[in-house]
């Protein structure tokens, strides 16, 4: 019996030795130690032997039980740690690779402009403000002067979600919101830029959604000579330098005087061409001086307090600085047309 144990002990350990996988490992374990095993057979020829022989024989079997189990248990060891190696070699990172390139987008035109003008006007002292774009009628016309019936609201055709509620036709409802909230006191002076939308038919010059910057300032004694020197600084550096600028009187409903203003054109130098249809002007924003009542519905003292304000569209400046021909061009995103804004 003891050669027995002795000699399946021997064939256990071979098999451990020459396995080379866990599974294998696992049909030694449950092929020599497993309750049907051979060990446990030899164990049941016991009852034969003598009460002095039995409990050596006993000892006998549980040594070589635990001589295999810690054989598996040193194999199964092994056998991860040679799997864990392998896995790494395999799954090396040369660190030293160049990666694959990023594909970077470009700024939309409509960004890059927007961006401009609030950088410049951020520089002149504006602070940036905004607005809902689903609006009052209140805020987007009656506090601008215009109140129900006006006539002047035809200018804007709006769509409107109840009787009393609108997506904003401009973005003068900001100036509005922002006088109310300084409560009657100035210094005020901000631009609002956001998108707007009117029932317009699309085609190459007008969209039913646009986006505007609008500007405003109110102070004690502010005159025309504040806007216009402002205005004048704005064409120069979205123009070019040698940019001058022309005030044509106009109508708008919150501002009195109003005023149309072109800028001479950046093509030509004022001559005439195609871009200023031979006028050597290009009409770029309006603007004008608040309007009283605007003020004082607003809760300012229209005796203490003037101001001046303008309004203009992104569209518009981007289509004459980058000589871009139809507006449908800012809104489909065709990669072609968008890739020409990349910047160094
Ligand atoms: N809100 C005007 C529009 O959409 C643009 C405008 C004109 C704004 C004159 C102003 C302004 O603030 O003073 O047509």
């Amino acid at each position: 019996m003891k050669e027995e144990l002795k000699q399946l002990e021997k064939e256990a350990l071979d098999k451990i030795t020459s396995a080379d996988s866990l599974k294998e490992v696992n049909e030694v374990r449950v092929a020599y130690l497993g309750k049907k095993g051979p060990i446990t057979e030899v164990l049941r020829g016991m009852g034969k032997l003598s009460a002095e022989e039995r409990p050596v024989m006993g000892a006998l079997a549980n040594e070589v039980r635990e001589s295999i189990a810690s054989a598996i248990s040193e194999k199964n060891e092994a056998l991860e740690q040679a799997e864990i190696a392998k896995k790494l070699e395999e799954q090396a990172i040369d660190v030293t690779l160049p990666g694959s390139p990023v594909k970077l987008g470009a700024r939309h035109p409509l960004t890059i402009v927007t961006e401009e003008l609030e950088d410049l006007f951020i520089s002149m002292g504006y602070t940036v403000e905004e607005g809902p774009e689903v609006e009052t009628d209140y805020y987007n016309f009656e506090a601008l002067n215009l109140p129900k019936e006006h006539p002047a609201r035809d200018m804007q055709d709006s769509f409107y979600i109840t009787a009393d509620t609108l997506l904003r036709t401009q973005t003068s409802p900001i100036q509005v919101r922002t006088l109310e909230k300084h409560k009657g006191k100035g210094p005020v002076k901000i631009i609002c830029p956001g998108k707007v939308y009117r029932r317009d038919n699309d085609d190459a010059t007008h969209s039913h959604q646009f986006n505007q910057i609008e500007g405003l300032v109110v102070d004690k004694n502010i005159s025309m000579s504040d806007l216009k020197g402002t205005l004048e600084l704005f064409a120069k550096k979205m123009f070019g330098e040698d940019r001058e600028i022309r005030l044509r009187p106009s109508f708008f409903p919150f501002t009195e005087p109003s005023v149309e203003v072109d800028v001479s054109c950046f093509k030509c130098g004022g001559k005439g061409c195609s871009v200023c249809k031979q006028t050597g002007w290009i009409e770029v924003l309006g603007a004008g001086m608040v309007h009283p009542n605007v003020l004082e519905m607003s809760g300012f003292d229209s005796n203490e307090y003037q101001g001046f304000a303008f309004g203009m569209g992104q569209e518009r400046i981007a289509m004459l600085k980058y000589g871009i021909d139809d507006i449908r061009h800012f809104y489909t995103n065709d990669i072609r047309f968008l890739s020409q804004f990349k910047q160094a």
